[in-house]
């Protein structure tokens, strides 16, 4: 038990007994200080007795009641308080506000008891990887950290987890198909909420929870088709001066048609597409919160040399929760070509 548990126990404790103790003393003074009190009169003590007991027990509970409007700041996140677990014994308080955001509808508000040793977000939602497409798989070895590489049409998967990046290019004519809205492989727009339906509900709940801390976050850049990754790519090489120069240095913040994630449908940039983005509320609140959504920051501060891109601190991509958990590693994110062993670089 934490150290401001124990003095809300014995406050409370100490009002209980004030509740019986203080009408008591009253009605044993009034009868100590009235020797001729008369029946009716040591009655009427009695009821105001009674009554200070009631006012007492009131206010108590007024008291309690207030404890639990107000006393849980943090209970926006997949049921969870952030001080549901900040002691290493402590089971989850019950979470009083009825939260109504897609996250919850199907999160588990139960309340362990007090023998239940404590789990990592034990009431959280797991959401789950997508799913490989359907079709052949062809054997393409194993990564240096031993995890299956394998292709399925074209398309690159490590343990289940599609690849894009340097190394490992998409077809041209790849586009996800599990999605609300129909993703065009010839699109010449990017289309936001193109992308895999697993993806845009985990976007959607994680949007409600930010909404309802008083955040806003919405996505600016989501299904990028191959064509659209192109007129991308070459622009920035262009305004980088153009020629080897100009793509050595476009590199390093654009993929080139056929390598980029946004051609998946697994992934959208966050709100402004700039460095600013990290030092925002928002930015800081996604790079705490992404992974318990599945998602993951997939070009970590610092990680250039693995990822093969400079920091993007607005672009997520989803895995699911039990990969994103492991790569958000107490906010010290791993890469994926770190975790997995892959590299991630074009043969010149
Ligand atoms: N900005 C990322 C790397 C992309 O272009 O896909
Ligand atoms: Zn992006």
């Amino acid at each position: 038990m934490s150290e401001s548990s124990v003095m809300t126990e014995t406050v409370s404790t100490i009002y209980l007994v004030c509740c019986f103790a203080i009408p008591v003393l009253y009605l044993i003074l009034y009868s100590f200080l009235t020797k001729k009190s008369k029946k009716k009169n040591f009655a009427k003590a009695l009821g105001i007795a009674i009554c200070l007991m009631i006012i007492l027990f009131s206010v108590k509970l007024v008291l309690r009641l207030n404890i639990a409007i107000f006393d849980y700041p943090n209970c926006y996140i997949n049921n969870i308080c952030s001080n549901d677990v900040d002691d290493e014994n402590e089971t989850p308080k019950k979470n009083n506000k009825d939260k109504t955001s897609a996250t919850n509808s199907t999160s588990s508000t139960n309340t362990t008891s007090s023998t239940t040793p404590k789990k990592v977000n034990p009431n959280a939602k797991v959401y789950d990887n997508v799913k490989e497409n359907r079709g052949t798989k062809t054997d393409k070895g194993r990564t240096a950290k031993g995890y299956e590489i394998y292709e399925i049409d074209g398309v690159t998967y490590v343990d289940g987890f599609l690849i894009a990046n340097k190394t490992y290019f998409l077809p041209e004519s790849y586009a996800p198909t599990n999605t609300y809205n129909k993703a065009n492989p010839k699109a010449t727009q990017t289309c936001n909420n193109c992308i895999e339906k697993e993806v845009w509900d985990a976007y959607q709940d994680m949007k409600a929870d930010a909404t309802a801390v008083g955040l806003n976050i919405y996505i600016s850049s989501g299904f990028r088709s191959y064509v659209v990754q192109n007129t991308l790519y070459n622009r920035y090489v262009e305004r980088e001066g153009g020629g080897e120069t100009g793509k050595a240095k476009a590199d390093r913040y654009s993929a080139r048609p056929g390598s980029s994630e946004h051609q998946t449908g697994l992934c959208y940039d966050l709100n402004t597409i700039d460095d600013s983005f990290a030092n925002t509320a928002e930015g800081k609140w996604v790079n705490q919160n992404a992974h318990k959504y599945g998602f993951i920051i997939r070009y970590p501060k610092g990680k250039e040399s693995e990822t093969g891109y400079m920091y993007e601190s607005w672009h997520l991509r989803y895995v699911g929760t039990e990969l994103a958990e492991k790569l958000y590693n107490d906010g010290n994110w791993i890469s994926m070509e770190e975790y997995f062993g892959i590299t991630s670089k074009y043969e010149e």
